[in-house]
């Protein structure tokens, strides 16, 4: 299992083919324990196939990933998907459950006392910034899109597990609740010391939440950069992005 040395995922020259085509060809990447790992790239490119082979909802059609030492296709799901806490692009929320059910579904299926699941929930709401007395028995059909998002992550923190994955997790904030969050996610990836491995298409939050990014272009790897690196890099699929940036620094400036 596990060792201090060895990283939490890793993927070795892993290719996922989709309708008859590749959509993720020979990646090889890995995440050390603690860190967090963007995958930066455009639509299409490739980076929910990636999360999904973390947590073995695909498996590679080549080559390998492992998690926690072990490949996805050797370990048991239900043990793989209780170390990893998911939140899907799309956020699916259970409907007809209040944001309460729905952020305790599975400290509920582990079967924790009342009390503890009750503690865990206030703290998980308190953490993304939904206040208990006002969201709590809200059902998701009566919150907006963000606070949804908000969910979502408190939802996939519940089980305080090793490893998150995060498919553009802010996608629907506003920027300055998006701002908040990044930096929120920060402090708290780094002081519980997670491996996470976060997905987005925007590069000024790439640079605010990564300890490096992983630049997917058409589903294959471009490279792997510390921030520093990204901005200092001369890799043509990376040179989209410094434009972008460079353009937003201008119109704030
Ligand atoms: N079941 C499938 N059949 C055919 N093509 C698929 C299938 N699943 C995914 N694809 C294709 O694989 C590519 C990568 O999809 P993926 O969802 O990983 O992209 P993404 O980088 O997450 O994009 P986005 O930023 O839009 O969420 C896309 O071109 C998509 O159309
Ligand atoms: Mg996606």
């Amino acid at each position: 299992m596990a060792s201090e040395h060895q990283p939490d995922i890793e993927f070795s020259s892993a290719g996922y083919i989709a309708g008859g085509r590749p959509v993720l060809s020979a990646v090889s990447f890995s995440v050390a324990q603690g860190e967090t790992m963007v995958l930066l790239g455009r639509s299409g490119s490739g980076k929910t196939t990636a999360l999904k082979l973390i947590n073995a909802l695909l498996m590679p059609a080549s080559g390998q990933v492992r998690v926690l030492g072990r490949a996805t296709s050797a370990w048991d799901l239900i043990k793989l998907r209780r170390s990893i806490g998911y939140a899907i692009q799309d956020v699916g929320l259970f409907p007809h459950y209040t944001v309460e059910q729905n952020i305790a579904l599975l400290p509920r299926l582990e079967r924790w006392p009342g009390e503890r699941l009750a503690g865990r929930v206030d703290e998980l709401l308190q953490m993304v910034g939904l206040p208990r007395h006002d969201f709590a028995r809200r059902y998701p059909d009566e919150l907006s899109g963000g606070q949804r998002q908000r969910v979502g992550l408190a939802r996939a923190l519940a089980l305080d597990p090793p490893i998150l994955l995060l498919d553009e997790p802010f996608g629907a904030l506003d920027p300055t609740t998006r701002t908040d969050l990044q930096a929120e996610f920060r402090r708290l990836t780094q002081t519980l010391h997670r491996t996470s491995v976060f997905v987005t298409h925007d590069a000024q939050e790439a640079l605010a939440v990564a300890g490096r990014i992983a630049v997917l272009d058409s589903g294959r790897l471009a490279g792997v950069y510390t921030p520093r690196e990204f901005l200092a890099s001369s890799e043509q699929a990376v040179q989209p992005y410094l434009k972008m940036l460079r353009a937003a620094r201008e119109l704030s400036s």
